[in-house]
């Protein structure tokens, strides 16, 4: 399963260091090549040798030591790994990844590792108050927002004697996760582009409380933009407000407005090799927003004018970029999706029929059909949005080839 993946296995010094030898030796057993940097205090609980007779690989610890054939080994060890897993992960480690400290070798190959090409697995191990400290709490967040993934610490008992969460996740276990991470890698037909997706609604002021919006979840354009970087794409998300956390590892610009949504589209699209606009844009934005709350009378009349189209206008501007609509329907499905292809030079239209039960805003699945340039339709079945993402993206990049 693990052949001709290399691992890079960092230990840091925490007392569940013992356990990667254990790590080490399973990993070989399936096939890897594994690759060792211990930080100096796990060298306090586990020694180079053991490590090194396991792996039959050099252990390095040091930025600096001139037995290193290489005057830039940290970048070197960085490009080597399929995969990198550090086990244990302390609080102090942790904390300085967050930072960008690298103030020695395992740090420093940490922040020279592209994550979008490799994943890194951190397997926290420490006592359950240094687990729950918030600022420990922090630095985990933040860096599953990054893209890190997490082997979360298990309960039990602990070395300090307490019980509670905090204990390492066995060496088996992490063994699991890393074949499930390399086999999703696997995969990564998109690295090396860059996917910019749209989603959620877009708010409208009308006065300082009210506002004109529309029931679009984001859901759809967040499930894209989790896809897309789960195949390796470096991901732009801008997003009208919704209640979902942006997936891990994409790069999120949140705006409110259609003109908004306008300014932050055109200022990055350049940038972009596929753009998917998955929000509902609200068509028409209040003429006036008042600056007071409006107070009540018998009627109220509010003009509402013409927003700016941004997909039209990233069709005019697209160049060779991939350029995918959606088309939101309650008749007419595939004429009127057909019309706004042609009109907003699409090079793929995911038309999603509002009537249809399971399809549409505020679900998690979805049920469309595709319309390519060349006037292909496909139908697809009622499915997961997070299956459909997959689905779409998979049809894109067989069409940018
Ligand atoms: N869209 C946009 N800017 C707008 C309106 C829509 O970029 N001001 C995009 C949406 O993100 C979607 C596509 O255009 O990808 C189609 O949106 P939809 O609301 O279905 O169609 P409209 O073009 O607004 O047409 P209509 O409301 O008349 O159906």
């Amino acid at each position: 399963m693990l052949e001709d993946k290399t691992i890079l296995l960092g230990i840091t010094g925490g007392i569940a260091a013992y356990k990667s030898a254990e790590l080490a030796r399973l990993l070989i057993k399936e096939g890897a090549t594994v690759q060792v940097v211990m930080t100096s205090n796990a060298e306090k609980f586990i020694t180079p040798l053991t490590m090194r007779t396991l792996t039959g690989r050099p252990v390095y610890s040091s930025l600096f030591s001139p037995s290193y054939g290489s005057a830039t080994v940290h970048i070197d060890l960085a490009r080597e790994p399929h995969l990198v897993v550090v086990a244990p992960a302390t609080a102090n480690f942790l904390g300085k990844v967050s930072s960008g400290i690298a103030d020695d070798l395992l740090s420093t190959v940490i922040l020279a590792v592209k994550l979008q090409e490799c994943p890194v697995i951190l397997a926290p191990s420490m006592n359950t108050a240094m687990f729950h400290n918030p600022a420990v709490r922090d630095n985990i967040a933040l860096l599953r927002r990054r893209g890190y993934l997490f082997a979360d610490p298990l309960s039990g008992s602990l070395a300090c004697g307490e019980v509670g969460e905090g204990r390492m996740v066995e060496p088996v276990q992490l063994v699991e996760l890393i074949k499930k991470e390399l086999a999703k890698s696997a995969r990564a037909d998109y690295s090396g582009l860059t996917v910019m997706v749209t989603a959620g609604p877009t708010r409208e002021s009308l006065d300082p409380v009210r506002f004109v919006s529309n029931r679009s979840s984001g859901r759809m354009g967040y499930a894209l933009a989790r896809a897309a970087a789960e195949r390796g794409a470096r991901v732009i998300l801008i997003s009208g407000p919704t209640a979902l956390e942006p997936p891990p590892g994409v790069d999120f610009f949140p705006v409110e407005s259609a003109r908004e949504m306008y300014a932050a589209v055109m200022d990055k699209f350049s940038l972009a090799d596929v753009i998917i606009k998955a929000a509902a844009v609200a068509d028409y934005r209040p003429e006036e927003a008042y600056g007071q709350k409006i107070k009540k009378g018998d009627t109220l009349s509010v003009k509402l004018v013409r927003n700016p189209d941004i997909l039209q206008e990233l069709g005019s501007q697209k160049g060779d970029r991939f350029l995918v609509g959606f088309a939101a329907e309650t008749e007419n499905l595939l004429e009127n999706a057909r019309k706004k292809m042609t009109n907003k030079n699409l090079d793929l239209i995911v038309a999603n029929d509002l009537t249809q039960e399971g399809a549409g805003f505020a679900k998690e699945t979805n049920k469309v059909h595709l319309i390519f340039r060349d006037g292909h339709v496909e139908e697809l079945p009622l499915m997961l949005k997070s299956e459909l993402s997959h689905l779409i993206l998979e049809r894109v990049r067989a069409a940018i080839g």
